[in-house]
């Protein structure tokens, strides 16, 4: 097993059957021996530097239905919101303050949010704050709404492909939505000039560690500047409540794969991560992420954003977020840096 790794080291291309035997057949020695690389890796690109970003979920209203996701169309239970444009810009002010210079607008697919709305408030940002970075995470749209976000100026987009395998998308979604349209989407998103992000959740109901390969094959053949993933966690209002959650050891594994596969990527270690356990997000860093996003949303409205079960980080507000995270990066001996946290060129 350690070849394969090596090979994946030296910057050669897995087979599929290649990584379809790491995924499945590692031992746990295997796994911290990708870690020891991934690490050296990483730090070739970005030293003990981790950078942040300013997550705001300015809605949980959404049009679409996913099997998995707490704030689907058919939750009835989940009281929605919106934050306006005035809580939006306030947030920022309160992580710029703080420190942040990326901005990720995150939220369901609200159809109250035109791309004339948008718009206004990613231009709005930049005018305010020209120092930092905006980035999107709105889910699908089509080209010209995604060139106009850009134009008002937005810089990066986050759009978790989910998984590169057809018959599972179909699994994890209504029929309504088209595995073919989200990667199109990404495609455009890549073409417009966006910093692109992709990803996936580990042990999602019904994956295989094909799936899992074939996520990595898109992802190199995509070559996005970020990879989003975390691990699956059930949420008790939607149709997979009693489906296991994935594991951290996995999730952490593909970490490892994903960073030695995309050697200069922008790695989260995800909130989702930190909620499976208490250590999580130090053991994503410690895996080759280098990027974390603690919760600029108010905190009235985080307990609403609840896309799966207990999640972490929904009481504390953002300036002790940023504390307690630079605590536990001080802690593993890396340093949460001030900047725009731009993806190092190859
Ligand atoms: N609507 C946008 C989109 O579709 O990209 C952004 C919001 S969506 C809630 C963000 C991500 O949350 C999804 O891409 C999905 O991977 C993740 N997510 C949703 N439900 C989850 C769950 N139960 N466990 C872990 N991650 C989940
Ligand atoms: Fe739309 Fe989850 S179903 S954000």
């Amino acid at each position: 097993m350690k070849e394969l790794i090596d090979k994946l080291y030296s910057e050669t291309a897995l087979t599929r059957a290649e990584y379809i035997k790491l995924i499945k057949e590692h031992s746990e020695d295997d796994a911290q021996y990708l870690f020891s690389l991934s690490v050296k890796r990483r730090e070739e690109y970005y030293g003990k530097d981790v950078y942040v970003r300013g997550l705001i979920e300015f809605t949980n209203y959404c049009k679409n239905d996913c099997y998995y996701c707490g704030i689907r169309r058919s939750n009835k239970n989940t009281e929605r919101y919106r934050l306006t444009k005035d809580d939006i810009m306030s947030c920022c002010e309160q992580g710029y303050d703080l420190g942040f210079r990326t901005f990720v607008l995150q939220g369901g697919e609200d159809p109250y949010f035109t791309d004339e709305r948008i718009c206004d408030i990613v231009s709005a940002i930049k005018t305010n704050y020209p120092d930092c970075a905006v980035t999107l995470s709105i889910g699908e749209k089509e080209h010209d709404s995604y060139k106009a976000y850009f134009d008002a100026g937005a810089d990066r987009y986050l759009l978790r492909h989910e998984t590169a395998d057809n018959s599972h998308y179909s699994r994890l979604h209504p029929a309504d939505m088209s595995p073919r349209h989200r990667k199109q989407c990404l495609y455009d998103l890549k073409s417009i000039g966006y910093q692109v992000g992709c990803g996936f959740m580990v042990g999602s109901p019904f994956q295989t560690a094909e799936n899992l390969a074939d996520d990595m094959l898109f992802i190199k053949e995509l070559s996005p500047q970020m990879v989003g993933i975390g691990p699956f966690i059930s949420q008790h209002d939607t149709p997979f409540s009693e489906m296991a959650s994935g594991t951290m050891e996995q999730t952490l594994f593909m970490l490892g794969l994903i960073r030695l596969t995309i050697p200069n990527v922008l790695l989260p270690s995800t909130t989702a991560l930190g909620t499976i356990h208490p250590l999580g997000r130090e053991k994503g860093i410690l895996a080759g992420a280098n990027v974390i996003m603690p919760n600029l949303s108010p905190v009235s409205v985080r307990k609403k954003y609840l896309l799966y079960d207990n999640k972490i980080c929904t009481g504390d507000e953002a300036a002790e977020c940023k504390k307690c995270l630079q605590m536990r990066m001080k802690s593993i001996g890396y340093n949460v840096v001030t900047s725009r946290g731009d993806c190092k060129p190859k």
